[in-house]
């Protein structure tokens, strides 16, 4: 037997015995041999057997200029030789302080359609959940210290996913996932998110994708706010803030937000008191076609959560921006006791800081947001071309490179697959078995590639998964 084979069974029998994957049924992860990654090169990762991948969901939504670039490399290495950590809770590092400076700019550039305070503060943590979470208490502490002590309690868009910690589940339960932790959470108001599906699985809808018409976005849309009024005239002076994700709820299916609905949240919660927390954690930095998904409709956030390509996708590290009006609540004398007790130990962590400055820096430098805008329309015409008569695709939903592929059972009427069938798991088994790394979320084949991605190298990956879809019987 070859040393490859060997290292790869030795390590498949350690990982079964004793390791615990994330968001996997572990009875059924046992049953099959996994994919080991050992190095990537560029946009193509390479596991322990030598096989390689083109990372198709840019390992979790977060690589941004593909793997070991080596100005990232070369950063981290430099501050490696200064110092791995020093603590914040009572010191201050180099990387940190500039990096918030830089951010402070970068987030702040888009000029918003109604005057709105700037972002000037930049609370460090070290995850997309543990960005969510600092963001409710910043929101809720902030009415708590202005004595505006009513409003406890949040407004969150149905299907958002904000992380897996307590709050961030409290504001995305999903009774499928979190039925366990029921008692755990606190209560929220929800409003119905602008899903165009709702419209197209109604009597009486008849178009197919993707000749979709505006109208349905427009139905959607009108229902949404529909909720949202009334969640606010019922519960209005009681909301301290409205989390979502703007313009596409990722985890939740990739549910894409109709045009303009943010602008009009945005204006509501401020006609209410509400402030507006917007987890670009996924939809930030690049990944929609602008720097940040509110630039698209000119909208500044009170609160803006940004973690996974923070830093390039290479470290944990994760910035919660808020108003100097937010923070300047938190400030007193010390008997007003009005201090955010709140941190991490690796909090904004100085070789996390040194890689996402690079990483920002490498995005200015190759325009990577345009790049990312410009590989979204690849994506777009190259499924409408190949899947447009495909009776199984339902909808192909999109925000520059944040595709989801919807895989039904019925275009017309509308009907899902049992998920039992698991179609969206097969087809990103076939895509992986030709050499592309995707994950389904259910029936959705999710599409995320890093936004400084190459044209050849998306092409390539868009005819596997083309071949995949069309490939595999879903009937
Ligand atoms: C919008 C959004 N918020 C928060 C999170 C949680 O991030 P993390 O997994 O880093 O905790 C995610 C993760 O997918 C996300 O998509």
């Amino acid at each position: 037997m070859s040393t490859i084979a060997t290292d790869f069974e030795r390590l498949m029998a350690l990982d079964h015995a004793h390791v615990w994957h994330p968001f996997a049924p572990m009875r059924q992860w046992r049953e099959c041999e996994p994919i080991i990654i050992e190095r990537a090169e560029g946009f193509t990762l390479i596991d322990v057997k030598g096989k390689e991948y083109i990372d198709g969901y840019s390992s979790l939504w977060c690589n941004v200029h593909g793997h070991r670039r080596p100005e990232i490399d070369d950063a981290i290495r430099d501050q490696l030789d200064r110092i791995a950590h020093a603590t914040m809770l009572g010191s201050a590092t180099v990387p940190a302080i500039e990096l918030a400076a830089m951010l402070v700019a970068i987030v702040n550039e888009v000029t918003p359609a109604q005057t709105s305070p700037k972002l000037n503060k930049v609370f460090y943590t070290d995850a997309g959940a543990t960005a969510t979470e600092v963001a409710f208490k910043m929101a809720a502490g902030h009415h708590f210290h202005r004595a505006d002590r009513a409003r406890d309690t949040f407004l969150a868009v149905r299907g958002g996913y904000h992380g897996d910690t307590v709050g961030a589940m409290s504001v995305g339960f999903l009774h499928s996932m979190h039925e366990p932790f029921e008692k755990l959470v606190f209560s929220t108001q929800n409003i119905a998110a602008p899903d165009a599906r709702s419209v197209a699985a109604s009597p009486g809808f008849e178009h197919e994708w993707p000749n979709w018409d505006a109208d349905r976005r427009t139905r959607a849309s009108e229902q949404a706010l529909g909720s949202l009024e009334s969640a606010l005239r019922t519960h209005g002076n009681r909301i301290a803030a409205l989390v979502m994700e703007p313009l596409m709820q990722g985890a939740g299916g990739m549910i894409e937000h109709p045009d303009g609905f943010l602008a009009q949240v945005a204006s509501r919660c401020r006609e209410h008191g509400a402030l507006l927390i917007a987890d670009e954690v996924a939809t930030g930095l690049g990944r929609t076609g602008a720097m940040l998904a509110c630039d698209h409709e000119r909208i500044r956030p009170d609160i803006l959560c940004l973690a996974k390509g923070l830093t390039g996708g290479y470290l944990p590290l994760a910035a919660t921006l808020c108003t100097d009006q937010i923070s300047e609540s938190f400030e007193g004398e010390p008997h007003e006791n009005r201090t955010l007790y709140h941190g991490h130990t690796y909090t904004g962590n100085p070789l996390g800081a040194a890689a996402a400055i690079a990483s920002l820096t490498l995005m200015q430098q190759d325009k990577t947001v345009a790049n990312a805008a410009k590989l979204g329309s690849i994506i777009r015409d190259r499924l409408r071309e190949s899947l447009a008569d495909h009776p199984h695709v339902g909808d192909v939903r999109r925000r520059g490179v944040m595709t989801g592929i919807e895989l039904v059972a019925s275009r017309y009427p509308w009907q899902s697959f049992a998920p039992a069938k698991r179609i969206g798991a097969s087809v990103c088994d076939e895509a992986r078995t030709h050499g592309v790394m995707i994950r389904p979320l259910g029936d959705v084949v999710v599409l995320n590639p890093a936004p400084g991605m190459d044209e050849d190298t998306l092409h390539r990956m868009l005819d596997v998964v083309i071949d995949a879809i069309r490939g595999t019987r879903l009937g």
